[in-house]
C-alpha cells in the first residue's frame, strides 16, 4: 500500500518534471532563456546549481540565506541583477560577491543585517545600485564604503536613521538618487551632509523624517529633486536648503500626518532664496491664503495645490506668468471663476479635477488662458445647461479636454465653439442631453480621440458625427441603440479616418451590412459584451486586416462561411460565448482548429453545449461527424431495395388491374 502510494507520488513527479522542461530542476522558473531565473518564495537554502553560469537577472526573493559567503554566488560569473528581498539574511562576509564582477544592481529590501563585512561588496566593477530598505541599519557607518563610488542610487529607506553623518569616503562621485524615506531623522547639521555639495542634479529623498531642524545653508547644491513630504517645519526646511536649485521640491505632506502647521503667507518666503521650478504642496492648509503666499512663487513652472483645503484663490496676485501647469485637483471650488484665472496668463496645463463640490462652469472664467492645452475637469460633479461654448470662451488653443465623470451636460448647439485645435475630448460616464439635430463637434476638425463611453448619448441623432473627419478613436461602450441594431452607413459616414470603434455593452443583436460601409481605416473594433447570436463579419470584408471581439456574446453556432469572408490578416476573440460543440457546428470547429493564429484567448473560447463538454476549450476537442462507409452503403442498400420493391408493386398491380 505504502509502497504502491510512493510509485504513484513518483510517477506524477516524472511526469511534472517532464512536463515542466522550461523549468530548472522544477523550482526556478525561467524568464529568458539562458538569461534570467525567478526562484522567488520557494523557501531555498542555497542557489541551485542548476542555474546556469550565463545568469543575468536572478530574482531570488523571499528563500533562506542566513549569511551571504564568498562561495554563495560565485558560480554565477555573469549576474548583472541580483534580488534577495526577504531572504532572512543577517551576515554578508568578506568578498561575497567576489566573483560577480558584472553585478551592477544588489537588493537588499527587508533583511535584518546584523554584520556587513568591509569588503562585503567588493568585486563588482561597476556597482550602480544599492537597495538597503528595511534592513536595520542606525547609522551610515554600518555601511561598507568600499567599491561604492560607481553608486548612482543608494535607498536607505525605512530604517532606524537618526543621525546623518555622511563619511568623508561617501560615495558622491556618480550619485543621483539618495533615499532615506521613512526614517528618525530629526536634525541636519551642515558638517553631516556637507559631502553633499559635491553632488548635482541629485533627487534626495527625506519624506517621511520628522525634521525639528536643519541648520540653514546645510543643503546647497543643485538637485534634480528634493522631497521633504511630511516634514511640519517648511520655513527650517527652506532655511537649510537655500541656495539650491532645483527642478522640484516636494513640500506636501500626508493624510496620516498628525502635525500639519497651516501655511501662512510668510511660511513660504524662504523660497525666495532658492531656484525651483516645480513646487508640490498636497494635503497642506492654507491659512490667510492671500497674495503675499505667492509673493516667492513667481518663478515657478508648476505649481501643485491638490487636496489642500481652498475653494478659492485670491485676486490681486501678481507676477505669475511663468506658471505653466497648474493643479488645483480635489478642492472646493464653487465656481470655476473662483480659481482667478487670470493670474496665470501663461498656463498651458491646468486640472481640476475631483472637485469636492459640483463645479459650475459659469462663462468666460478661463477666457485669459490663451495658451491652455490641456484641461482636466474629470469627477468634479459639473452640471451645465448650455455647454460649453461659453465656459470654455478664450480657450482657442485647447487640445484636451476631459469632462469625463460629472453630472450632466446639455448641449444646445455646437458643442465648443472655439474647440477647433481639439485633438481628444473625453465626456465618458457624463450625461449628455443634446438638444441640436446638426452636428455638435461639426466643428472640431482636428479631433482624433472621442469618448462617449456611458454617457447616454441619443445615437438616433443621424449627423452626430459629423465633420468628425479625422477621427481615430470613437468610444461609444455602454450606450444604447434604437431596437438594439447598428443602423446603416449614415452614423458613420465622414468617419473616413476611424480605426478604433469601441461598441462593447451596446446590448446589440445585430449590425446592418452597410453599418461600416465608410470606415475605410477600421483597424480595431470592440463588439463584446453584446447580445449577438449571429456572427456577421461580411461587414468586413472589404478591409486588409482588423481586430475584432465578440467575446461574451451570444454565439452558439457559426456558419464557416462567416469566418472565410474575414479579412486575410484578421484576429477574432470569441471567448465567453456558449459555442456549441456539436455536428451542427463541424464547420466552424473545423475552420477554428486550423487558424488557431486568429484566434485571441483560445484559452477561454469553450464549449457550452453538450453538457458532457461544457468548459472544455475548443481548440482541444476532437469531433466525428463524417458518415461511415458502412452507414453509407446500408442508406444506399436501403434506397435501391425501396426503389425495387416500388417498381415491382408497380408491375404487379399493374399487371393485376389490366387483368379486371
Ligand atoms: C543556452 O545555453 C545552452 C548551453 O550553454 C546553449 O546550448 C543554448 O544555445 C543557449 N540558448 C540560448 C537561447 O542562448
Ligand atoms: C572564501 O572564504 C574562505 C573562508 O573564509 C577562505 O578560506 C577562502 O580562501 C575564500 N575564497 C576566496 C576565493 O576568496
Ligand atoms: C538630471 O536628473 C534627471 C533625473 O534623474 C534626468 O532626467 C536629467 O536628464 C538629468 N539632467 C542632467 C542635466 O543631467
Ligand atoms: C547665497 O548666494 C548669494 C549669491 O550667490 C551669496 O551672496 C550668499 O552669501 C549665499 N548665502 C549663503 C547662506 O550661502
Ligand atoms: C535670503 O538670504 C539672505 C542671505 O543670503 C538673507 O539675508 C535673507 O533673509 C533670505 N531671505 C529669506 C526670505 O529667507
Ligand atoms: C466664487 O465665484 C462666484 C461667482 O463669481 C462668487 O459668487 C463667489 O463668491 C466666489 N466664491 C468664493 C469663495 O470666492
Ligand atoms: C479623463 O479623466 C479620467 C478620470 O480622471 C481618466 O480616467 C481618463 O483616463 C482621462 N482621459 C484621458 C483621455 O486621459
Ligand atoms: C476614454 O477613452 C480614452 C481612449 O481610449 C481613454 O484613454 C480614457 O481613459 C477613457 N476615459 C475614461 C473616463 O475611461
Ligand atoms: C433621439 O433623436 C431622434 C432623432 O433626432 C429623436 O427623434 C428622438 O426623440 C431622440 N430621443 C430622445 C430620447 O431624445
Ligand atoms: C478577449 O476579450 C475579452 C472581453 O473584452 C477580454 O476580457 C479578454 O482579455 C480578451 N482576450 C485577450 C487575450 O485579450
Amino acid at each position: 500500500m505504502v509502497c504502491s502510494s510512493c510509485l504513484l507520488i513518483a510517477a506524477v513527479l516524472a511526469f511534472a518534471s517532464c512536463r515542466a522542461s522550461h523549468m530548472v530542476d522544477a523550482t526556478c522558473s525561467e524568464i529568458t532563456t539562458n538569461k534570467s531565473y525567478s526562484c522567488e518564495g520557494l523557501g531555498l537554502r542555497e542557489i541551485p546549481g542548476s542555474l546556469p553560469v550565463t545568469t543575468e537577472i536572478l530574482d531570488f526573493s523571499f528563500n533562506m540565506l542566513p549569511s551571504l559567503q564568498n562561495s554563495t554566488f560565485s558560480g554565477l560569473e555573469s549576474l548583472l541583477y541580483l534580488d534577495l528581498t526577504r531572504c532572512q539574511i543577517n551576515w554578508v562576509y568578506e568578498d561575497a560577491f567576489h566573483n560577480n564582477k558584472r553585478l551592477h544592481t544588489i537588493v537588499l529590501t527587508g533583511n535584518l543585517l546584523m554584520f556587513l563585512s568591509d569588503t562585503a561588496f567588493a568585486g563588482p566593477e561597476s556597482l550602480r545600485k544599492l537597495v538597503l530598505t528595511q534592513t536595520g541599519i542606525s547609522t551610515i557607518s554600518f555601511i561598507p564604503m568600499t567599491n561604492l563610488d560607481r553608486l548612482d542610487t543608494l535607498i536607505l529607506g525605512s530604517n532606524h536613521i537618526s543621525s546623518l553623518q555622511l563619511p568623508p569616503n561617501f560615495p558622491t562621485k556618480n550619485l543621483k538618487h539618495l533615499d532615506f524615506q521613512m526614517n528618525h531623522i530629526r536634525v541636519i547639521t551642515a558638517e553631516d551632509v556637507s559631502i553633499l555639495q559635491k553632488t548635482s542634479n541629485m533627487t534626495l529623498i527625506f519624506k517621511g523624517n520628522d525634521i525639528l531642524h536643519i541648520e540653514p545653508g546645510a543643503l546647497q547644491s543643485h538637485f534634480y529633486s528634493l522631497d521633504f513630504g511630511g516634514c511640519a517645519d517648511i520655513p527650517g526646511v527652506l532655511a537649510g536648503i537655500r541656495n539650491s536649485t532645483t527642478q522640484t521640491l516636494w513640500l506636501g505632506t500626508f493624510s496620516d500626518v498628525e502635525k500639519k502647521p497651516d501655511i501662512t503667507p510668510g511660511v513660504l518666503e524662504g523660497l525666495c532664496n532658492i531656484s525651483v521650478k516645480d513646487l508640490y504642496l498636497q494635503l497642506q492648509h492654507f491659512e490667510n491664503l492671500n497674495a503675499a503666499t505667492f509673493h516667492c512663487l513667481t518663478r515657478l513652472r508648476k505649481l501643485d495645490l491638490t487636496h489642500t483645503h481652498i475653494s478659492a484663490l485670491p485676486p490681486g496676485i501678481s507676477g505669475m506668468s511663468s506658471l505653466r501647469e497648474l493643479v488645483l485637483s480635489i478642492n472646493s471650488f464653487q465656481h470655476l471663476c473662483n480659481i482667478s484665472s487670470a493670474t496665470f496668463p501663461s498656463l498651458t496645463h491646468l486640472h481640476i479635477k475631483g472637485n469636492l463640490q459640483a463645479l459650475q462652469l459659469g462663462s468666460g472664467c478661463l477666457e485669459g488662458l490663451a495658451e491652455l492645452r490641456h484641461l482636466d475637469l474629470s469627477h468634479s460633479h459639473v452640471e451645465s445647461l448650455d455647454c460649453c461654448s461659453k465656459a470654455l470662451n478664450g480657450l482657442s488653443s485647447l487640445q484636451y479636454l476631459n469632462l469625463s465623470h460629472n453630472t450632466k451636460l446639455h448641449i444646445q448647439d455646437v458643442f465648443f465653439k472655439e474647440g477647433t485645435s481639439l485633438e481628444l475630448l473625453d465626456i465618458a460616464f457624463t450625461h449628455l442631453h443634446i438638444a441640436t439635430s446638426q452636428g455638435p463637434f461639426r466643428n472640431l476638425h482636428l479631433l482624433q480621440v472621442l469618448n462617449l463611453s456611458s454617457s447616454y448619448i441619443n445615437t438616433s441623432i443621424q449627423h452626430l458625427f459629423q465633420g468628425l473627419e479625422n477621427l481615430v478613436l470613437l468610444d461609444l461602450s455602454q450606450n444604447t441603440f434604437e431596437s438594439g441594431i447598428m443602423p446603416e452607413d449614415k452614423l458613420f459616414q465622414q468617419l473616413s479616418n476611424l480605426e478604433v470603434l469601441i461598441l462593447s455593452s451596446c446590448e446589440l443583436t445585430a449590425v446592418n451590412n452597410q453599418a461600416f460601409h465608410s470606415l475605410g481605416k477600421l483597424r480595431h473594433v470592440d463588439l463584446s459584451h453584446n447580445k449577438f447570436t449571429a456572427l456577421s463579419t461580411a461587414v468586413f470584408s472589404k478591409l486588409k486586416s482588423i481586430y475584432l471581439n465578440f467575446a461574451y456574446n451570444r454565439l452558439c453556432i457559426i456558419p464557416r462561411d462567416q469566418l472565410e469572408s474575414l479579412p486575410g490578416h484578421s484576429v477574432i476573440n470569441l471567448s465567453y460565448n456558449p459555442l456549441e460543440c456539436t455536428c451542427s457546428n463541424i464547420g466552424f470547429i473545423t475552420w477554428y482548429r486550423q487558424h488557431l493564429d486568429k484566434i485571441e484567448d483560445s484559452k477561454r473560447t469553450t464549449c457550452s453545449e453538450p453538457k458532457s463538454l461544457a468548459g472544455a476549450p475548443l481548440a482541444t476537442i476532437s469531433l466525428s461527424c463524417g458518415i461511415s462507409t458502412a452507414g453509407i452503403i446500408a442508406a444506399v442498400l436501403l434506397v435501391l431495395c425501396c426503389v425495387a420493391i416500388s417498381i415491382w408493386g408497380a408491375h404487379y398491380f399493374k399487371r393485376n388491374y389490366q387483368q379486371i
